[in-house]
């Protein structure tokens, strides 16, 4: 199995605060990875040390090592690395002053990746295809995005991530504060783009039902390590470790 993402011995601290500690991780390639774990262990800080968004935070500091197809992140050019691997964040908001089209396109549009108006039209079309998106604003798409609906928003954002065209998609909690009804078409687009697109996702949830039911192989991590890693439903079914029983009982985090 090819590995998209190969972290070894990672570890990162936002000023005193040692959050991770000697992560050691694989992401197969073309395959859906759920980190899973309760809130403060670390599951966003890991995400965000993935494409070097961690840098940006105040005091943080990065040891060790993220391979992504083979090359060090650390050593390549950061906004490079942020457009191959795309992260939609735990609480993300469309930019309120741009249209609906326009949050698509400003992504490629920033990184030059269409020629003309018409490829880029194709692109935030395809963009929010994906997205499951696409029928509920195709007739107004020069609306500002305060008149979608919180999961519609949602799925705007994960438009705008695809925009860029990643190999690799990450989700930071992407149904934490949407019902069931939009929760199901963001589940249904991320099994989607891997099995029709090949790209990579890696999502992070505390719900082990949704890590099951998306994902095929799970990452639990407490307090800053991987506890235990696994194809979800052996994890699930058959945990190897205290910790990860305790957490699917629901008796931690
Ligand atoms: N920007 C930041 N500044 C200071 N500390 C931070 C920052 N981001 C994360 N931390 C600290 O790192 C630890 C892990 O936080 P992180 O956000 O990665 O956890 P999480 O597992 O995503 O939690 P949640 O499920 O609540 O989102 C926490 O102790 C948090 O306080
Ligand atoms: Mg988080």
């Amino acid at each position: 199995m090819d590995h998209a993402i190969v972290v070894e011995k990672l570890n990162v601290w936002i000023r005193e605060d040692h959050v991770l500690k000697d992560i050691v991780l694989k992401v197969p390639q073309g395959y859906i990875t759920a980190i899973m774990g309760p809130s403060g262990s670390g599951k966003s800080t890991l995400l965000r040390s993935m494409n070097r968004l961690v840098e940006l935070i105040p005091g943080a500091k990065v040891k060790g090592k993220v391979k992504v197809f083979g090359k060090d992140i650390y050593t390549e050019d950061p906004y490079k690395v942020r457009k191959d691997i795309t992260m939609v964040s735990q609480n993300p908001n469309p930019f309120p002053h741009m249209s609906i089209y326009d949050n698509v396109a400003i992504g490629p549009r920033i990184h030059k990746l269409v020629k003309n108006r018409e490829k880029l039209d194709e692109l935030v079309k395809w963009s929010l295809e994906k997205a499951m998106l696409w029928d509920e604003v195709k007739d107004r798409l020069s609306d500002p995005p305060t008149v979608l609906s919180g999961g519609q928003q949602q799925r705007l954002c994960l438009a705008r991530a695809l925009a860029l065209k990643p190999k690799i998609l990450m989700l930071d909690e992407p149904t934490a504060n949407i019902d069931p009804v939009n929760s199901k078409k963001i589940e249904d687009a991320i099994k989607a783009l891997v099995r029709d697109e090949g790209i990579t996702v890696i999502f992070v949830t505390h719900t082990p039902a949704q890590a099951v039911r998306v994902s095929d192989f799970i990452a639990f991590i407490y307090n800053g390590k991987i506890v235990e890693y696994g194809l979800s439903r052996e994890l699930a079914l058959n945990p190897g470790h205290e910790l990860t029983e305790k957490f699917l009982r629901g008796e931690i985090g």
